[in-house]
Order: structure tokens, then C-alpha cells, then sequence
């Protein structure tokens, strides 16, 4: 069912597909929703403002600055592409040209579509379309493999006879196919908006750091990058998000409450002052097991003989938080370099999780310090479930879909 009402910028690139694109207005205007179409300048080479203006019942923009003969004209027309990108609910770009994913993946802002692209904060699809050599370019791949790391969403190319003469991958998706990604993601962002409104999550993430003496520390390669966008996708899903977080290099995500910590014990004592008012708790963090049992009050002195610290152990959070379950909807990761499902499994049932996402770590490419992840869900009804590699993002959202179904089967459980 499309979503009435529904509010869709058209980017159009400058390519010979850009006629298709008024096949792909007529459509999403015939689905209900207001289409604000922006061509590039070199698109009105290929298609008239005037076809598109006539079939969205719209005015086409074209320019950053359009041309206006009174006194204000500068200033309304400069912040036009603030209010367009305030105003719309999702940018679809088709033709996405190679230049177009280029200066989207480099934030350029060298015209309209660009530089309302940049102030745009709702989910973006792209329908690239171009010469199959153009396609496999490395510098569109990598453009290509940012926006993808970004959340952007791709239809197409298909495969076929191009408009060069080539035949390859570079053909613009058929507008049914685009038009019918344009729905699919209205739906997604629908449903999903404010799913966990009414929830109260608390996640650890990042490392810790146990002190050996005033200036060195114990501590490990986490970026806290996936606790962190799971605070952020839980916020934006709705939730209250209080984030305990040892010391990484990344900005607060918005809307989410932020209580920084560095050692182990810190992150325990932050997290049971919180967990009553808590609902689930995620425990992203890579916390510490082990802390020196007698930290130095001063620097140690380098000496010609060996050195030995003695280490104790910390407390598990995540273990503890399980022995306080109540109705909460626990969730741990698991680190592993070896026996993923095993391992996961064991420490599901050890420390009385819901669900335990478990990883590899030390690989190129996921796990820590990486942008991307490759996880194994593991629950305790259900078969281990695998989300191929993606964005730490995206794995953050496949996560967070979990909670409803966590919910049932617990209900389940204790009916
Ligand atoms: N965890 C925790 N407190 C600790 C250690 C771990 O809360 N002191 C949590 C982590 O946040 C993660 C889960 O426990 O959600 C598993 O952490 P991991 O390091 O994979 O496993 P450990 O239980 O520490 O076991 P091992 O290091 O032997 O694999």
C-alpha cells in the first residue's frame, strides 16, 4: 500500500536516462505522493523542467540561487534548500550519475540537489545510471561502497544494452522497479519510526581503561562505534537512550543521554544507578576482565629487571545485570576469534541473555576499529541467525528489529 501523502524529492543527474525519470514522477504522483523534482543543469539538457513541472503539478528547481528581480531574492532562494530538505520525507536521485555519487560522497555543494542533499536527513535512494567502464571505475566503486557505508540505498544498475553502445552493467533500473524501492522505504521508515518510543535503553560501549599507575592504562581496540549507533537508532526509533560509554573518539549521538566512564568499575557503577528506570540493556561494551590489583599512586620507574602486575578480575556487567533480569530485555555481544555460535550460545545461557550478537574480532575489515560488522544472532528458541557484512549502522537496526519478536517469546515464556 503506498503511503498517502507522502512527501519525495526527484533528483535528476544529467544522463541520457534522465527521460526516465518522467516516467518515474508520473508514477510516484499516480501513488499519492508530492514529488518536488531538482535537476541538475546538465539533466535540463536531457529532459525540460517544463515535462517534469507538468506531471508532478509542481515547479521544478533548477537553480541554488533563482533568478527573482526583487530585494530578497538572495536570501528566500539561499535557504530554499534548507526548507526542501526539511520538508520531504525521502530523496530519490535517477539518474544518479557517476558526478553525482561523487559529490555526494564527498559533501560538495556546487548546486541545488548537492547542497540540499548535504542538510538532508531522511533515507536517500540512488538509481545510478551510467557507461559500463564509468560503473566499474574504482572511483565510483569506492564513491559508491562510502554512501552504502552511510546508510544511502541503491536500485539497479541493471545489466543491458546501454545508451553507448556498450553492453554491461550501467543501465538505469526500470522506473516501476524505483518506484516500487521508494515505497518499500517509505514503509520501512513508517513502521520504524517510533517502534521503541516508551522504551528506556541503557548500552555500554567503547572500552575501559584500568589503571596501572597515574599514566598508563590497561586497554583494548574498541571504537565504540557499534554502541554508539545503536544509541543512535534507538533514539531515533523513539526510546530514551542513557549510553555509558568508556573513553572513545566520537561525538554523542543525538538525543541520547551520555555518562562517561573510563574504567570497568566506573561502567558498573554508572550502569546499576540506571537500571532500574531501564527496560532493556544492551552491553556493547568491551569491558575489561582483568585490572591491576594494586595500581601505582606514582609513575612507575623504568628498571633493568623484569616487571610483573598482578591482575584481578572485574565484575561482569552484563552478567550481573542478568541476575537482576525482572522483565528486562537483556542483550550482550560476544567477542570472539574463534567458535562464534558455540561461544555465543555458552554465554547466552551464562549470563541470561535474550539475545547475544556475537562477532569475530581481530579480522580485516569488521569487528573492531571497523566501520563494518558481520554478526551471528543467537537466541535461545531459534536457529543462530547470520546479517551479512554491513555498515555498523545497519547491523545496529537489524538488531533493534529483534526486540519486538524478544518480547513476544519472553512473553511466551512466562505465560
Ligand atoms: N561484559 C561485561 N562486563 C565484563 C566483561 C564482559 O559486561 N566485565 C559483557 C560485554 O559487554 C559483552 C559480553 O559481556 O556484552 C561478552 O563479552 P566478551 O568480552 O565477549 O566475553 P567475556 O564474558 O569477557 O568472556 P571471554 O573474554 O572469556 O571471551
Amino acid at each position: 500500500m503506498p503511503r498517502e501523502g507522502a512527501r519525495i524529492i526527484l533528483g535528476v543527474g544529467g544522463g541520457i536516462a534522465a527521460y526516465k525519470s518522467a516516467e518515474l514522477a508520473r508514477l510516484l504522483v499516480q501513488r499519492g505522493y508530492s514529488v518536488q523534482a531538482v535537476m541538475t543543469h546538465s539533466a535540463t539538457q536531457f529532459l525540460t523542467p517544463l515535462t517534469l513541472a507538468s506531471l508532478t503539478h509542481n515547479k521544478v528547481i533548477t537553480n541554488l540561487f533563482a533568478e527573482r528581480d526583487d530585494s530578497t531574492a538572495t536570501l528566500s532562494s539561499a535557504i530554499e534548500h534548507i526548507d526542501v530538505a526539511l520538508e520531504n520525507d525521502l530523496l530519490v536521485v535517477a539518474p544518479a550519475t557517476a558526478d553525482l555519487l561523487a559529490q555526494f560522497a564527498h559533501g560538495l555543494a556546487g548546486d541545488f540537489l548537492t547542497t540540499m542533499h548535504l542538510a538532508f536527513t531522511g533515507p536517500v535512494l540512488l538509481a545510478p545510471a551510467m557507461n559500463t567502464n564509468m560503473w566499474n571505475h574504482a572511483a565510483t566503486q569506492v564513491n559508491l561502497k562510502t554512501l552504502q557505508q552511510r546508510g544511502y540505498h541503491l536500485v539497479g544498475p541493471d545489466a543491458g544494452d546501454l545508451a553507448c553502445g556498450m553492453v554491461g552493467a550501467g543501465r538505469l533500473a526500470e522506473p516501476l522497479e524505483i518506484a516500487d524501492a521508494v515505497t518499500a522505504l517509505l514503509h520501512q521508515s513508517l513502521h520504524q519510526s517510533r517502534d521503541l518510543a516508551g522504551e528506556t535503553i541503557l548500552i555500554t560501549a567503547g572500552p575501559t581503561q584500568e589503571a596501572i599507575d597515574p599514566v598508563r592504562v590497561i586497554t583494548n581496540r574498541s571504537s565504540g562505534r557499534m554502541g554508539y549507533a545503536i544509541a543512535e537508532k534507538a533514539a531515533a526509533r523513539g526510546a530514551r537512550v542513557i549510553l555509558v560509554s568508556g573513553p572513545v573518539a566520537l561525538a554523542p549521538p543525538m538525543g541520547v543521554e551520555v555518562l562517561r566512564v573510563e574504567s570497568a568499575e566506573q561502567m558498573k557503577n554508572a550502569v546499576m544507578a540506571n537500571l532500574e528506570a531501564a527496560s532493556i540493556f544492551i552491553g556493547v561494551a568491551a569491558v575489561a576482565d582483568y585490572r591491576p590489583r594494586h595500581p601505582a599512586d606514582q609513575k612507575l620507574k623504568k628498571t633493568a629487571s623484569r616487571l610483573s602486575i598482578e591482575l584481578e578480575p572485574t565484575t561482569d556487567i552484563l552478567a550481573e545485570v542478568g541476575r537482576q533480569k525482572g522483565d528486562r530485555i537483556v542483550i550482550g555481544f560476544a567477542a570472539e576469534t574463534q567458535n562464534l555460535a558455540a561461544e555465543g550460545k555458552r554465554k547466552l545461557e551464562l549470563k541470561h541473555c535474550d539475545l547475544v550478537v556475537a562477532n569475530l574480532v581481530g579480522l580485516d575489515g569488521t569487528g573492531f576499529e571497523s566501520d563494518e560488522n558481520e554478526v551471528l544472532l543467537i537466541t535461545r528458541d531459534a536457529e543462530p541467525k547470520a546479517i551479512p557484512r554491513a555498515a555498523k549502522r545497519e547491523i545496529a537496526s537489524r538488531i533493534l528489529d529483534q526486540i519486538a519478536p524478544l518480547r513476544l517469546s519472553a512473553r511466551a515464556r512466562n505465560a
